[in-house]
């Protein structure tokens, strides 16, 4: 078994887990996880994610506005964020973006949210965490212009924009998607980063890993994607998931004992 998991992207607030939560959380620390980050996508699932860092000793939250949400939510709901964010355990902005391939909102809109709260997340000196479908190019340029700190979450685009991303001083996290038949583009990437950018995550319910592709996913399923990552860099799985660990507590400035 492995330990030392650092989840930096979970969604345990979502329905999926409402018949068995608590049964799931209890029990991660013992099949290895050892920190898991809960990523809000509106202003609820926000409340949500600082509720469940509050009753879980090993949980982190982070806020924001998802980009599916932005044509439903508000400015007043972006001032609710910037007030979530300072409390404690909440160590990021996300997850926040660009999705060109749902198109749930205009992208004038989506644009303006992830805008606004890459500037929030810049006041209060907070990485963000960051969806980019289908819209890599607006995704970069907002990067580019506004230089946050942060991660570019269940990376999809090409080793080359990783690189572009990597220059701006971001991270590029990785989950089950690697483990995909069709993975060509994140494994290169995966193989290719400096291991000091490299993030692991889950985005559980969602992304399970193959062999459970489809199925509910969980933190602890992460050794999957970080054999995979192991696999084509030639290295020990648990040394990935250390270093992805330590890259984690970096960025997200999280003590370790
Ligand atoms: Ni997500």
């Amino acid at each position: 078994m492995f330990s030392n998991i650092f989840d930096t992207h979970a969604h345990y607030d979502d329905e999926k887990f409402d018949g068995d939560r608590d049964e799931i959380l209890s029990a991660l620390p013992s099949l290895g996880v050892s920190k898991v980050i809960n990523c809000g996508c509106d202003l609820k699932s926000s409340v949500e994610s600082i509720k469940l860092s509050q009753k879980y000793d090993y949980f982190y939250s982070a806020v924001g506005i998802h980009p599916h949400e932005a044509e439903d939510s508000s400015y007043e709901q972006l001032e609710e964020i910037q007030k979530l964010a300072q409390s404690k355990k909440c160590v990021a902005i996300g997850e926040i973006g660009l999705d060109y391939h749902y198109d749930f909102s205009p992208r004038d809109i989506q644009q303006e949210f992830f805008k606004k709260q890459i500037i929030i997340a810049k006041e209060l000196d907070m990485p963000i965490i960051v969806h980019d479908r289908e819209a890599h190019e607006d995704t970069l340029a907002l990067l580019k212009k506004y230089r946050p700190k942060g991660v570019v979450h269940c990376y999809s685009g090409s080793a080359e924009s990783a690189k572009e991303i990597i220059k701006l001083g971001m991270y590029i996290g990785f989950g089950g998607a690697v483990t995909f038949k069709n993975a060509r583009k994140p494994i290169e990437t995966a193989a290719s980063i400096p291991l000091d950018r490299l993030l692991l995550e889950t985005d559980c319910p969602y992304m399970a890993p193959v062999p459970f592709r489809g199925k509910k996913c969980t933190s602890d399923l992460i050794e999957f994607a970080a054999q995979k990552i192991a696999e084509v860099r030639n290295m020990q799985t648990q040394d990935i998931i250390d270093i992805a660990a330590e890259n984690a507590c970096e960025l997200f400035k999280i003590q370790t004992e």
